[in-house]
């Protein structure tokens, strides 16, 4: 059984408020009162938790992550951001993979709680997403990081990136350089910056005048297994396009993966461009061509709002939207 905050007190003979105002430091005890306090946390070797400091401070200085990916290089730029400024706040933080399963962020979202984080920095979010509504309307501390959503006179945070322009830019890339059959593979749909991307590619064909090929258009889950099964279908089908837009970088490698098992050149053949500029962009064969968003310091950003707004030196309600920029590397070419 461990030793609890109560069975100090009840061995220096003192209330459970002055065994808190020891183990915070407090002035309003006497140096006879912290020393007698001392000797039994001594004597009988207890070591305060988190949850009892939350009992006392009403703050445990934690911070939650809950992610939906943390194998795909994004997710993990995110975080390292976050933990970054946790470091440089005083902050701790706990790092949660949901595996895009609602059911886990579910749990996840109910465990954070038992610990009594301070705030919730949430990756996941979806369209319309229930769980994080609900969070939102109960004002609970919390950052949405990467993914925003829709909800009509809410006052909540977000950090995200312009999506739409993202989208834009790698179509209009691909369209300049003479493509005009371009495949456009997004993540699930129920996440909006898909929704934004998707707007974006849509926006630079309309410009151009060329034509949409709905079989070209696929929704999947980010990964690259997606990318190389959509990508191998759409080249063996009867459209071909001689250009893919992938939603991110992991899917793109997907697609440079099925045309090179098609025996297609990248970008010889068949150009490709990605999004997010991970650091895998630039490793894989050829280096991608993506849309860069600025992982470690939306990451900062969104930790450090939260812990202001925790310390009540700032209140919700505030959307940042980071820019988005084409990064040319050698996956792109012209027809
Ligand atoms: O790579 C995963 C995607 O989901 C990223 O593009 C990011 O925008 C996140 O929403």
């Amino acid at each position: 059984m461990p030793v609890t905050i109560y069975d100090v007190a009840r061995k220096a003979n003192v209330s459970i408020a002055t065994v808190s105002r020891v183990l915070n430091n407090s002035s309003l005890v006497s140096a006879k009162t912290r020393e007698r306090v001392m000797k039994a946390i001594e004597e009988l070797n207890f070591s305060p938790n988190v949850i009892a400091s939350a009992l006392t401070k009403k703050s445990t200085k934690t911070l939650g992550i809950v992610v939906p990916d943390i194998s795909n290089p994004f997710f993990a730029e995110l975080t390292r951001g976050v933990e970054d400024a946790c470091n440089d706040f005083g902050f701790n933080l706990i790092i949660c993979n949901t595996d895009n399963s609602i059911d886990k962020e579910v749990t996840y979202i109910k465990l954070l709680k038992q610990k009594s984080i301070d705030g919730y920095i949430i990756s996941t979010a979806y369209y319309n997403d229930e769980i994080v509504l609900k969070m939102i309307k109960s004002n609970v501390p919390m950052i949405l990081l990467g993914r925003d959503i829709e909800c009509e006179g809410c006052n909540f945070d977000a950090v995200v990136s312009d999506n739409e322009k993202g989208g834009y830019l790698a179509t209009k890339h691909l369209i300049d350089l003479g493509h005009q059959k371009i495949a456009c593979l997004l993540g699930p749909p129920r996440v909006k910056v898909n929704l934004e991307r998707e707007k974006g590619y849509l926006k630079a064909i309309h410009e151009a005048n060329l034509k949409i090929y709905p079989e070209l258009v696929g929704y999947g889950d980010f990964k690259v297994d997606f990318g190389y099964k959509k990508a191998l279908e759409i080249l063996t089908g009867k459209i071909k396009p001689t250009a893919f837009f992938a939603a991110n970088d992991l899917t793109a490698i997907g697609v440079i993966k099925a045309a090179k098992s098609l025996g297609l050149k990248v970008p010889q053949d068949i150009s490709v461009v990605g999004y997010d500029n991970t650091m895998l962009a630039e490793l894989v064969d050829p280096p991608l061509t993506t849309i860069s968003q600025q992982m470690k310091k939306m990451g900062y950003l969104a930790a450090e709002m939260l812990i202001k707004r925790i310390k009540n030196e700032r209140t919700a309600g505030e959307k940042v939207v980071f820019d988005v920029n084409l990064v040319i590397r050698k996956s792109t070419d012209y027809i």
